[in-house]
């Protein structure tokens, strides 16, 4: 067995008296694409945001790489190799498309000065090696509001994977998207694990989710309810089990 990639031991988080998560551990080894479903609430989002330095954890630990860390900003974060895609805010709108994948991360001259064909170059290349898209398809001068839900997915975790990121966190990418699109980003998913890099994936989709998972781990107010590897649980299964918690979430509230 390697030695994970993520450790989360005993991580709590509390906004106040409400206490958001309760001693999370779970491990994310390398290579592999981990799945984190749970009720709406359950703490999903919180969670992520304590690995990528957006909210401090109220206790526990957590290790990347076999080091402890304590990330305080997302920059932070990105520069250890772990990159978040969420569903909104992938990608700027108004922008062409190569602006987008170095902003923040531009590309400079020896002299210091912006190395724009460059950063074109590699646009175009990223697009080729990470996307399968060939350069006439889609443009690398277009504003990205051009693109489909998925393809701005795509971009995004493609950006992620040329910037080498070791983590790619995916929180519900496929949300909101027409279901050709959402094939399209599970396929871009299913190029993370390919690129032989690891990812942590967010979806309600429990079809997505099992489809595109090694392994699943379900949240439930705050804790972590159980842990599957893909072979130990049938898709049915899953569903049935996240309907269980949800019935009785509901009869508590
Ligand atoms: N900044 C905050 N201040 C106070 N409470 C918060 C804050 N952010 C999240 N919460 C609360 O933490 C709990 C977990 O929220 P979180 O967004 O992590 O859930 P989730 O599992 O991602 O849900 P969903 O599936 O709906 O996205 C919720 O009860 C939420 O109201
Ligand atoms: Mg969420």
């Amino acid at each position: 067995m390697p030695s994970p990639l993520l450790e989360l031991r005993d991580v709590s988080l509390s906004f106040g008296r409400v206490h958001v998560l309760k001693g999370v551990s779970f491990d994310v080894f390398p290579g592999e694409i981990v799945a984190l479903v749970g009720d709406n609430g359950a703490g999903k989002s919180s969670l992520i945001k304590v690995v990528t330095g957006v909210h401090r954890r109220t206790g526990g630990e957590i290790t990347f790489r076999g080091r402890p860390i304590a990330v305080t900003s997302v920059r932070e974060s990105r520069e250890m190799g772990i990159e978040t895609v969420y569903q909104e805010r992938a990608l700027a709108d108004q922008q062409e498309l190569w602006r987008n994948v170095f902003v923040g991360r531009e590309l400079t001259t020896v002299a210091g000065f912006l190395d724009i064909p460059r950063q074109k170059e590699e646009t175009r290349r990223l697009l080729r090696e990470y996307m399968g898209f060939t350069s006439e398809a889609i443009d690398i001068d277009t504003e990205v509001k051009s693109l489909s839900g998925g393809e701005k997915q795509g971009v995004a975790i493609a950006r992620a994977l040329y910037f080498n990121a070791e983590l790619i966190i995916l929180d519900e990418p496929t949300s909101g998207l027409a279901v050709s699109e959402q094939r399209k980003v599970l396929s871009f998913i299913r190029g993370i694990r390919d690129k032989g890099k690891t990812a942590i994936f967010i979806d309600h989709n429990i079809f997505h989710v099992h489809d595109v998972a090694d392994r699943f781990v379900i949240l439930d107010k705050g804790r972590v309810a159980a842990q599957f590897a893909k072979h130990e649980i049938t898709r049915d299964e899953l569903i049935d089990m996240m309907v269980e918690l949800h019935n009785k979430g509901a009869i508590v509230q």
